[in-house]
């Protein structure tokens, strides 16, 4: 298996990608490149299988043929822990934020891949976990300010707007230092002042890193992506600059068409 030493500058390399879900051809066929820095948008209309893709190359989903590496590493390989590990992080189409748990303990939860110390450990509060306990505050610091979350920390994570919890999302996924960052329709049900924060969070956060976007609002992929991948009925018709995507017929024709759009 090729390392990410052998293609330094490639963060996601995915192969003739099909998926199938019994009769239905997911995705048929798509094959990309993302290089190491980039911020790089997914669209399509709804069902075109922008999401099938996502959780494909974030290693969730397992692809009935092709391949996909990132890092330099088959994600057909990596348990989301490993994954974690190895620097991917993700948000997915539903919000998946810990409602119960106040902003803190969500941002716990991010970091609880990095935590190696036993519950006996805790209990007598072992250097390891003291100094585990120590680099969780110093990150949560760091990114409560980043997102922009800081008055929020002791709150509950259900009482946050919804706009909120889609930044705790990602702030959950910083946790992790993320090398890659995988965000599925992350300003969907945002109005525009919530959006507008949030491309200036990723405008943030995607420097030193890689950023999958997979969006339908176009003010976002135009205000954030270099270069955008347009998805057709699952298969892929395009990738341009996004103020250029939208000159192909075929994509044209494809929004015209859907009667959601
Ligand atoms: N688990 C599944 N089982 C069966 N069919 C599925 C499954 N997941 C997706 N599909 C089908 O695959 C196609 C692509 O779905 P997908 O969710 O990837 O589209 P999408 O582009 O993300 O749509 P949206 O814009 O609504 O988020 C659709 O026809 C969908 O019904
Ligand atoms: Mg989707």
């Amino acid at each position: 298996m090729p390392r990410a030493e052998a293609f330094p500058h490639i963060a996601v390399r995915a192969t003739d990608i099909r998926k199938r879900y019994g009769g239905v051809v997911a995705l048929n066929g798509v094959s990309l490149t993302v290089a190491e820095g980039e911020v790089f948008g997914i669209i399509g209309p709804n069902g075109a299988g922008k999401s099938t893709l996502f959780d494909i190359l974030c290693g969730i989903t397992r692809p009935t043929s092709g391949r996909v590496e990132v890092l330099g590493q088959d994600v057909g390989q990596m348990s989301p822990h490993l994954a974690a590990r190895h620097g991917v992080g993700r948000t997915f189409q539903r919000t998946a934020v810990f409602g119960e748990g106040t902003v803190r303990e969500n941002l716990l939860y991010g970091r609880h891949i990095g935590f190696r110390h036993s519950v006996i450990g805790r209990i007598f509060q072992s250097e390891t976990y003291r100094t585990e306990r120590r680099a969780f505050d110093e990150k949560a610091e760091d990114v409560l300010t980043l997102c922009g979350l800081q008055d929020e920390r002791d709150r509950t994570a259900n009482v946050l707007a919804y706009g909120v919890q889609r930044r705790l999302a990602i702030a959950v996924a910083l946790m992790s230092d993320p090398k890659i960052l995988f965000l599925d329709e992350p300003a969907a049900g945002m109005n525009g002042r919530e959006t507008a924060d949030f491309i200036s969070l990723v405008e943030a956060i995607a420097p030193g890193r890689t950023v999958v976007i997979v969006e339908h609002d176009m003010t976002v992929i135009k205000a954030l992506c270099g270069r955008a991948l347009v998805v057709v009925d699952g298969r892929p018709v395009t990738i341009d600059a996004p103020g250029q995507v939208f000159r192909h017929p075929e994509v044209i024709s494809a929004y015209l068409g859907a009667d959601d759009e």
